[in-house]
This record gives structure tokens, C-alpha cells and sequence, in this order.
């Protein structure tokens, strides 16, 4: 596995490796990688020849009083882990490779991004589209994966992906959860065990709501109303938002409609902020 840390660099292997017919996959990451992460990299490997693995904390997609100071980095542990999930290329610049001096060009989704996520985190998305419009421009990558726990996120790229005629495949992969059903997230460190036992009932609505459904409850208030409540047994539970949602656009419904909606719900467990979602 190669590292690599230079934007000229990679540019140039992925020229390489296209004059040679290699199918590139790209799986985009800012690092701390979980067991979610190497699943995205291994589903990447399944489809294509070499594996690209960007890790870069994305400085335009927190917020001002968000964590990315904080945001945990352990690079080391995650070059091990890429390579052992079949990562060809580490792809790891510094901000300033990715964000030169007088960097002023963004790009912004401005319909899928603005509800859910968008309230709360008005200029997260489009932190998102920018530096991923980026990373497909340095490595035009023929597939990139993502992840089904940020849902809002893969319909947002998605749509940036068909409004500015990118080729790229976005390939979606399932959330991976713990055994007791928390989804897996680079957040998930900062929970304490009483924290962590609190959060299960994010994961525990979603599947009372999915469960609802599957005996033929098709109202969106009636599933909002019960895993409402699920949550708010929680004394450290505080709901962001609570909504069924279409899949691709991201507007609320009230009625599901099954394959195309969405429960999505994001919740503070004390100071650590959660999200995950099931396909109804
Ligand atoms: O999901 C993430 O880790 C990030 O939002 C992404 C897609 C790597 C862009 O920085």
C-alpha cells in the first residue's frame, strides 16, 4: 500500500493507473476508521482494481462551534487498518494541499442539504460537496462509497454528482452496527458506558418504527410519535429531529412509502451528537 500526500502525486498515479484500464475506487474518509470504514473499503475492493482511500479532517464542513480541533487523528492506526482491508493508496494531504492559500471556490447543493442536517448545520454540506467535488477532480475515480448512516450526505452527493455531470458511480454501503444495534461512528469514542446504554434507544426506535411498518402502520406521524416516545424515556436523550423522509430528496412524508422513505433521527446523548436511519 502506497501513501501519498502530494495532490500533484496522487494525480498523477490515477492518470497512471486509467492508462492502464484500472477501475478506481475511491472511498472518502476523514480518518479515526471503524469497522464502517473497512467495510466501505472493502466493498470498494469487490468492485474495483485499485483502491483509494482519501483520509483528510475537512476543515469547511464543521461548523464554528463544532470539534475539528478535536476530531480524533491517529494516522498510523489508520494506514494499518486501510491495508488490511485491501486500501491501495492512502491518500492523505494537509489542509493546505487541499485548501491553498486564498482557496475561495465552494460548491452547494442547495435543495437535498436543507433540511434535517441543513437546520442544524447550515454550512456542514456544503464543507461536503466542496471537498468531495475536490477529491473526484484529483482522482476521478470511476466508483466512491459512502456510507448509509450519513443518508442526507449520499443524497446530497448524489445530486451534486448528477447536477455537475460528474461520471463517478456513488456506490451506497449498510450501516454496521454494534450488537446491540448503536451504529457505528467515529462519535461513538467520545460515549461514556452510561452515555453509550442511552443511546441504544436511537437504534431501538428506528427498529420499533421499521417494525411498524412492516404490519402495515404507513403514517409518518404515528412512527414519529413512538419512537418519540422510545427516546424520550432517555433522561440523556435530546432529539435534533425525528422525520420521514424520501430517500433521494429528503422531504418529509407522511406517508411512507416502503423503499423510498426514510426514518431519520439525530439526538444529543449528553454533549455527543448522534444520527442514524432506517430504510422503511
Ligand atoms: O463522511 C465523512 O467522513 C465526510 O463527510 C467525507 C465524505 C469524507 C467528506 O469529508
Amino acid at each position: 500500500m502506497q501513501k501519498v500526500t502530494s495532490v500533484t502525486e496522487m494525480r498523477t498515479l490515477a492518470e497512471e493507473l486509467r492508462s492502464k484500464d484500472q477501475i478506481i475506487g475511491l472511498v472518502p474518509t476523514m480518518g479515526a476508521l471503524h469497522e464502517g470504514h473497512l467495510s466501505l473499503i472493502r466493498q470498494a475492493a469487490e468492485q474495483a482494481d485499485t483502491v483509494v482511500v482519501s483520509i483528510f479532517v475537512n476543515p469547511t464542513q464543521f461548523g464554528p462551534s463544532e470539534d475539528f480541533s478535536k476530531y480524533p487523528r491517529d494516522l498510523e492506526a489508520d494506514l494499518k487498518r486501510c491495508e488490511e482491508a485491501g486500501a491501495d493508496i492512502v491518500f492523505a494531504p494537509t489542509v493546505e494541499e487541499i485548501y491553498p492559500k486564498g482557496y475561495s471556490t465552494f460548491v452547494t447543493e442547495e435543495f437535498v442539504g436543507k433540511p434535517l442536517e441543513g437546520v442544524s448545520r447550515p454550512t456542514h454540506f456544503r464543507g461536503v460537496t466542496t471537498v468531495v467535488a475536490i477529491l473526484f477532480n484529483i482522482v476521478r475515480p470511476d466508483l466512491a462509497v459512502f456510507g448509509q448512516k450519513d443518508a442526507q450526505q449520499v443524497a446530497v452527493i448524489r445530486k451534486m454528482v448528477q447536477d455537475l455531470q460528474f461520471t463517478v458511480d456513488i456506490v451506497t454501503a449498510p450501516t454496521l452496527r454494534e450488537t446491540e444495534g448503536l451504529a457505528l461512528s467515529s462519535r461513538n469514542r467520545y460515549l461514556s458506558n452510561n452515555q453509550r446504554l442511552e443511546s441504544l434507544a436511537i437504534s431501538e426506535a428506528l427498529r420499533y418504527a421499521k417494525g411498524m411498518v412492516e404490519k402495515g402502520e404507513l403514517r409518518s406521524d404515528r412512527l414519529i410519535a413512538e419512537a418519540t416516545h422510545i427516546l424520550g424515556e432517555k433522561r440523556r436523550v435530546r432529539i435534533i429531529y425525528i422525520s420521514v423522509v424520501d430517500r433521494t430528496t429528503m422531504e418529509a412524508m407522511r406517508e411512507v412509502v416502503p423503499g423510498q422513505s426514510l426514518l431519520a433521527i439525530a439526538a444529543w446523548v449528553d454533549e455527543v451528537r448522534l444520527i442514524d436511519n432506517v430504510l422503511l
